[in-house]
This record gives C-alpha cells, sequence and structure tokens, in this order.
C-alpha cells in the first residue's frame, strides 16, 4: 500500500510508536545501567519495535549493540554465527560480517584487511571452514559479546528476539550454556523478548530453570486511548485529511487498543477513504473494521485451530466470548482451571477482577463469536 501513512507490521519507525516514551525510557536507563531485562508479551504488541529503537537510542550514545533473533535460526551454528555476526557488525559496520568473511577469504587481501580489524579478538579464521567444530564455535559466540566489549573499552547491549525458541534451535541445555557465559558478562547487558509469556516467565522466575532472577521482567503496558486518538488524528492531518476527533475513540473501542490490530483498522479506514469528507463517520468505521476482521481472519483461524485438539480451551474460550461466567454451564471445575491457565499463559485472555475473565485482543474475542458460536 504505497503512501499508506499507517505502519501494520513488523517493526515500526521510531515516529509511529505510540505511547512508549516512559517505557523506552526505562528501558533504556537499566539496559545503559547494565541489568539485564525480560519483555514478554503478546503476538504483535510491539516488542521488536521498541527493542530497535532502544538499541538505536544506545548506539547513538556509544554503546556496542547487537540483535540475535531466534526465530530465524534453525540449529546451534546458525545461532552460534547469529550471534558472532550481530558483535562483529560493530567493528566492521558488515551485518553478515562471518558470509562476508567467507567470501573474502577466497582473495587474500579481502581476508587480510577484514583480519586486521578482528585480529584482538581472535576471530580464528577456522570457525569459517566448511564443517567448524560446533561446541568450540558456540562457546566462542557466547563469551563474544564480552571479549568485544572490553577489547574496545565500550558497554554492549545484545538483544535475544524470540528467546524462547533457543530451546527448540538447539535443546534445553542451551539455557544453561548461555546462562553460564552471560553471568560473568561485566560490560554486556541482555534484552531478551518473547511472545509466548507463559513460557518467558517460567524460565526466568522458575527457581530450577538455567535462567532464574537472570534479568528484570517488565510488562508492557497497554496504550491509553487518548494517545492513541492524538496519533491517529494527527496521522490523518498529515496526509492532509481533518478527522471529528470525537468519533476516533470508537475505532480504539473497537479494538482494544490492540497496537497492530488499531494500525491495520486505521489502514483500512485510509484506504477505503472513510474520511475522504473530512468527516469520520461510523459508517466507514464499521466497513473498516470488517476489512480488518476479513484480513485478521486466516490467523484467528489459525490461532483456534491451534486449540483445536483442546475442546475444554475452546469452550471456556466461547464462554469468555459470550460474557458468561466461566465456571457455570458445566464441566469439571479443575478442568476450566487448567483451561483457563492455559489460556491465559498463551497470553489470550486475563483476569479482570474475581472469576471474571477478557480477551486481550478483543478483535480475536469478535472472531471467537462468529466461528465458535
Ligand atoms: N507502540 C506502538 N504504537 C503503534 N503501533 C504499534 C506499537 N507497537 C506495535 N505496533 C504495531 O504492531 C506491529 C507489530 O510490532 P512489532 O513487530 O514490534 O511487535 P512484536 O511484539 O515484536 O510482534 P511479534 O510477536 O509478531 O514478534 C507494528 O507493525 C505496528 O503496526
Ligand atoms: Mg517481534
Amino acid at each position: 500500500m504505497p503512501g499508506q501513512p499507517f505502519p501494520i507490521s513488523g517493526p515500526i519507525p521510531p515516529e509511529d510508536i505510540v505511547d512508549r516514551e516512559d517505557f523506552l525510557d526505562s528501558l533504556e536507563t537499566r539496559l545503559a545501567d547494565g541489568q539485564s531485562v525480560v519483555l514478554a508479551g503478546p503476538r504483535r504488541t510491539g516488542k521488536t519495535s521498541l527493542a530497535h529503537e532502544v538499541l538505536r537510542r544506545l548506539g547513538k550514545r556509544g554503546f556496542y549493540t547487537g540483535a540475535v533473533d531466534l526465530f530465524r535460526v534453525t540449529d546451534r551454528r546458525e545461532l552460534a554465527f547469529a550471534v558472532i555476526d550481530a558483535c562483529l557488525q560493530n567493528r566492521t559496520g558488515l551485518r553478515k560480517t562471518a558470509a562476508t568473511l567467507q567470501e573474502r577469504l577466497k582473495t587474500l587481501a579481502g581476508s587480510a584487511k577484514l583480519a586486521v580489524k578482528l585480529h584482538d579478538v581472535e576471530f580464528d579464521f577456522r570457525y569459517l571452514g566448511e564443517e567448524p567444530d560446533e561446541k568450540e564455535l558456540l562457546h566462542y559466540a557466547l563469551d563474544l559479546p564480552e571479549r568485544l566489549a572490553q577489547a574496545d573499552g565500550r558497554s554492549m547491549v545484545v538483544v535475544f528476539d524470540e528467546f524462547q525458541d533457543a530451546g527448540t534451535v538447539a535443546d534445553e541445555r542451551i539455557y544453561k550454556l548461555m546462562r553460564s557465559y552471560f553471568q560473568n558478562h561485566r560490560k554486556v547487558s541482555y534484552l531478551f523478548l518473547g511472545s509466548k509469556e507463559g513460557l518467558m516467565k517460567r524460565l526466568f522466575s522458575r527457581e530450577s530453570e538455567a535462567f532464574f532472577r537472570f534479568a528484570v521482567i517488565l510488562p508492557l503496558p497497554p496504550i491509553p486511548v487518548d494517545a492513541w486518538t492524538a496519533y491517529i488524528s494527527g496521522k490523518f492531518a498529515q496526509a492532509g485529511l481533518s478527522v471529528n476527533e470525537e468519533r476516533v475513540p470508537e475505532i480504539v473501542r473497537l479494538t482494544g487498543g490492540h497496537p497492530q490490530d488499531t494500525m491495520l483498522l486505521c489502514a483500512e479506514l485510509y484506504r477505503i477513504g472513510g474520511i475522504g469528507s473530512g468527516r469520520l463517520s461510523l459508517d466507514a468505521v464499521r466497513m473498516a473494521y470488517e476489512q480488518t476482521m476479513v484480513l485478521l481472519g486466516p490467523m484467528f483461524d489459525e490461532m483456534l485451530f491451534e486449540l483445536a485438539p483442546r475442546a475444554d480451551q475452546r469452550k471456556v474460550l466461547k464462554r469468555i466470548a459470550r460474557g458468561e461466567a466461566v465456571y457455570s454451564g458445566g464441566g469439571r471445575a479443575a478442568e476450566i482451571k487448567r483451561a483457563l491457565d492455559a489460556l491465559g499463559s498463551k497470553a489470550l485472555i486475563e483476569k479482570n477482577g474475581r472469576g471474571a475473565y477478557r480477551f486481550l485482543e478483543p478483535l480475536f474475542r469478535d472472531h471467537v463469536l462468529r466461528v465458535l458460536d
């Protein structure tokens, strides 16, 4: 959608990050002070965008920064190279340092130049061979952030995105190995992001887990209606469209202020020319809403499909969607409780007072009402 003013996917530029200034401040301060942080929250709520922005800010202050996305990594070797790349990028400016090195190794001059840049972190060129010793490579990689920071007299911040996937990329032992290195790092702090909230919380707060108490867990607060209203009106105004501001909260009411859902609805509103006349009509909002539901439908279906083997979870979800008391209408209390816990750890619902629950994503609730009723 060229020229469409609302960013609807992936990490977004700083000017489109609504209402996270205080949060970013606190995140930046903690990381700069050497504290490691966990940011665990539901899908598409802005974790990666915030991490990118905080790295950008710290980079401007002279910190070394690096980011590793575990979602893109499929085995231990790739994990090692992703960490190495994230580190060496600070020296070479090359996003894929290892691959570039591999390429340049073919020409003596090219490799010699890079070797000079790297020499004091003892980058062993054997690691670039066809089959490096995987174990040695991983150990080297996991210790590299500190060695690099020490060598260059800098502090460093490293982000691990979708951190909960590390256990599937390698196996659960990887956490122990990581911690054994990270806990000795004096000049590096870590930011761990994860969309599987339950798993993330377990990793960092259960005593038996390797990362127990390694980092503080920061919850992502909801974005207030006022902040959304100001942003949305401002964006339309920038596009030369003035909206009657009193209607804008209606958009946020429908989406519950869920970051990506709200952006999607606004993008649809823009696309259908919902405010062509300079006034935002409820009909236009309704149309944009329907269109957003169509766009999100396949993803919501997939979320339900994942629950399919658990009839009890679907039953409980339906009750919550309808606004019914979860424990009424049959089923064993223990089973219902288990289903509630599971839905909660998947970040689909949250407790909303005694015995009351609600959906974290109102559009998902609407979808559930349409397909499960
Ligand atoms: N603070 C915000 N203000 C406005 N929009 C936001 C904000 N945070 C996220 N979004 C919207 O959500 C989308 C997803 O953001 P991002 O990829 O950073 O989230 P995420 O939590 O990392 O998602 P995932 O769970 O898929 O990794 C953005 O493209 C944007 O549309
Ligand atoms: Mg993300």
